[in-house]
């Protein structure tokens, strides 16, 4: 897949060349570019931003400048065929909740540039636009509270998308049973050693070698979690996913799943 980041503050991105991602890189399962939207600038200032129309606080990234970046960056990859999958991700507050799931669907791009924003945001007719081109536009947000600029929202979708991709973990099956995988509940929690640490034992079912205790312990702790935290999860699990310990479970934490 290829992932192309766009934003006047390139260097932002460094982090995203070490670790994981960086193997990931060697290994040609991600192509990142990154890019300087200011190279798209033509007048002294290199400038991207103006007053908004109406008035109000601040200034507004200006279309054009996007407009020639994000055509030059899409026409790298082809014409776009039918099996291409060509996606413009632009990060903002007041977007659509990033989740699990839509990572997980974007796991089948072919591309995905990434639009940072920074100053109020960026003209509302460069995702109207790409929409109208026939380019899948998402606006996202990576929570609810307001960071400086779409940076850093940039790189959560980036390594939510990257990690997932065949081939990435060493061990795929770490994908399976952590929180907000397919159960839809949270991870129950995990211990190494020493057995003992600061007077705090390992839970002694862990210790037994029973799997199906184990099983049905970390299923336990994790619907407790669950339901502690994200009440708002609990409530909206698979109804037929759930067995009849789990639906106890569930009740003896105050989340009522009938039958
Ligand atoms: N840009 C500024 N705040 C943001 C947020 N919460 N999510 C995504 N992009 C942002």
């Amino acid at each position: 897949m290829r992932i192309d980041l766009l934003s006047i503050f390139p260097d932002y991105f460094a982090p995203l060349e070490v670790s994981l991602l960086g193997k990931a890189g060697e290994h040609g399962l991600v192509d990142l570019r990154i890019h300087d939207l200011r190279e798209w600038t033509h007048d002294r200032h290199r400038s991207v931003d103006d007053t908004p129309y109406g008035g109000g606080a601040g200034m507004v990234m200006m279309p054009s400048v996007w407009g020639e970046a994000i055509d030059e960056v899409f026409e790298e990859t082809g014409t776009g065929g039918q099996s291409d999958r060509r996606v413009l991700a632009i990060p903002t507050p007041s977007g659509v909740p990033l989740t699990q799931s839509m990572a997980q669907d974007l796991t089948n791009a072919t591309q995905l540039v990434i639009a940072c924003g920074r100053y109020e945001g960026i003209d509302q007719r460069v995702a109207e636009h790409y929409r109208e081109a026939g380019f899948e536009v998402l606006e996202y947000s990576i929570g609810d509270y307001v960071l400086n600029g779409g940076e850093v929202a940039a790189m959560v979708l980036t390594e939510a998308v990257a990690r997932l991709l065949d081939g990435f973990m060493g061990n795929p099956d770490s994908l399976v049973e952590e929180s907000h995988s397919g159960a839809g509940l949270l991870e129950y929690p995990v211990f190494t050693k020493p057995r003992e640490f600061r007077s705090l034992e390992i839970p002694g079912v862990l210790l037994g070698g029973n799997h199906a205790a184990i099983e049905r312990w970390r299923r336990d702790r994790a619907i407790e979690k669950t339901a502690r935290v994200r009440p708002d999860l609990a409530l909206s699990l698979d109804a037929s996913s759930l067995t009849r310990e789990d639906r106890a479970m569930l009740a003896r934490c105050g989340v009522a799943y009938p039958r």
